[in-house]
């Protein structure tokens, strides 16, 4: 049950590939945060999905770095529910660079399954706002044939 002032929300969370075999941990971390998966996916990005998916970036210095980590392997993509999931879901991956995570949140995803400030593991909306961007981005709502997303987790 929702806890009163509480709001439920939806996230998407990406496994990056330096993480993927820790799915099995990752979505544990989700679940004892008392959050749910509702849609989950894995893709591999191509460099053109990569840059659309973190356009805002592609001035910054680090952008091709970024883009060449994340197509290196596949991802997940999961759309992670529940109350206040945007922020929860951002406090459980810590600290961007998963070298500052391990002094400074030892118990967060990064410090437990990043490197350092490139394979730093997981990705996590920063709001709302990109949160819906990026779920229509791995999830859109308009699929053609083939699986719907309609029937989700919390239809059943
Ligand atoms: S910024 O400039 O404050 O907006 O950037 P930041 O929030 O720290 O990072 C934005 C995303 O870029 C990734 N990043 C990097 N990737 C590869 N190499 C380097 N050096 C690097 N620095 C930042 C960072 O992990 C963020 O990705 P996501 O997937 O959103 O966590």
């Amino acid at each position: 049950a929702s806890k009163l002032g509480s709001k439920k929300e939806r996230t998407l969370a990406m496994i990056k590939p330096d993480a993927v075999t820790k799915i099995g941990d990752i979505i544990q971390m989700v679940y004892d945060a008392n959050l749910i998966i509702t849609k989950a996916k894995m893709t591999k990005l191509s460099w053109k999905q990569a840059a659309d998916f973190y356009s805002e970036h592609q001035s910054k210095s680090f952008f091709n770095n970024l883009m060449q980590f994340v197509t290196s392997g596949p991802v997940v993509a999961m759309e992670v529910m529940g109350d206040e999931a945007v922020s929860i879901w951002r406090k459980i991956l810590g600290p961007t660079d998963s070298e500052s995570a391990r002094k400074d949140a030892p118990n967060s995803l990064r410090a437990q399954f990043g490197t350092d400030g490139t394979k730093n593991a997981a990705h996590g909306s920063d709001s709302l706002a990109s949160a819906a961007r990026e779920l229509e981005f791995f999830f859109p709502s308009t699929t053609g044939h083939g699986p719907s997303n309609s029937a989700t987790y919390t239809d059943c």
